[in-house]
């Protein structure tokens, strides 16, 4: 009798530990993303043509893809979206409408069908010095507004130099997402982006890549939790191209890719693409 209730209690407890298992599984299965950061690139009459290249050769891949193409194309794209191909803008304005000449808001991007929002570019960090202390707040209207964040950070090469790349990345997330309480790993993107590595042709080895993801999400951990920091993407982004795209997917950790030049060409973009689908 105790020996048939131990067995069916050992049985009861296997089976609540495969399905936790699974269920971790679940959780850390994340579709890659990678995404097209055009910047201030590509003329309107020719955005069409390159988007849905870049959707032809990517389709099928189980890569979500997003292209960031400027405000000015986003009306032109948004009729070539699918369920893994969708559009996001290169920055927002924090407020919801009002006075603000030449200001775009979240509501804007919205109607447009535009999904994702790339915030705290270092391109912007250091274009506009008083970029850094709106990030917090757009932020916050991004995800109020049902839209999708792709969060840039990263070191300067004489942070890098200096050994102290780790603490200045988790400033950045520390400071950048102060307001944000509850974390939601389907709305956040976190891109570590190298600042010495943009458009240089530099990019960062796989240990130090792997090494910075590991601590981004260790950031997660201690301040949103275990699940949420094992479900989120978290993508490298720095002059990545079909050449060394492979090398970085096949680090744990990495999620994806956020990519400029290289996004200029659909061929390169889904060699990038290719690298990330799952499994590979
Ligand atoms: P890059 O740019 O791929 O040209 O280095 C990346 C980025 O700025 O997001």
């Amino acid at each position: 009798m105790v020996i048939g209730w131990t067995l069916i209690e050992a049985f009861r407890v296997t089976i609540c530990l495969l399905r936790f298992n699974f269920e971790a599984k679940e959780q850390i299965m994340k579709r890659p993303i990678v995404a097209a950061n055009w910047k201030m690139n590509v003329l309107p009459s020719e955005a069409c043509h390159l988007a849905e290249q870049i959707r032809q050769s990517t389709a099928g891949l189980g890569v979500e893809i997003v292209v960031a193409p400027p405000y000015t194309h986003l009306a032109l794209l948004s009729h070539l979206r699918t369920p893994q191909f969708s559009l996001g803008a290169q920055n927002v304005h924090n407020a919801s409408s009002g006075a603000y000449t030449s200001g775009i808001s979240v509501a804007m991007l919205k109607d447009l069908q535009v999904e994702y929002v790339i915030v705290g570019h270092s391109e912007r960090r250091e274009a506009f010095p008083s970029e850094k202390d709106l990030i917090s707040d757009k932020i916050l209207a991004i995800l109020q507004g049902g839209l999708k964040v792709i969060y840039c950070c990263g070191e300067s090469r004489s942070v890098r130099e200096s050994g102290n790349e780790l603490d200045f990345v988790e400033s950045q997330l520390g400071y950048d997402f102060r307001d944000v309480q509850r974390w939601d790993p389907g709305k956040i993107v976190i891109a570590y982006e190298p600042i010495w590595a943009i458009g240089t042709g530099l990019t960062a080895s796989p240990e130090q890549a792997g090494a910075m993801h590991l601590g981004i999400r260790q950031w997660l951990r201690s301040r949103y939790g275990i699940e949420n920091a094992e479900g989120t993407r978290i993508i490298y982004g720095g002059s990545v191209k079909g050449s060394n795209a492979s090398d970085l997917a096949a680090i744990d950790g990495i999620d994806g890719a956020l990519v400029g030049g290289a996004s200029l060409s659909a061929n390169e973009f889904s060699q990038i693409a290719r690298a990330f689908r799952y499994p590979s």
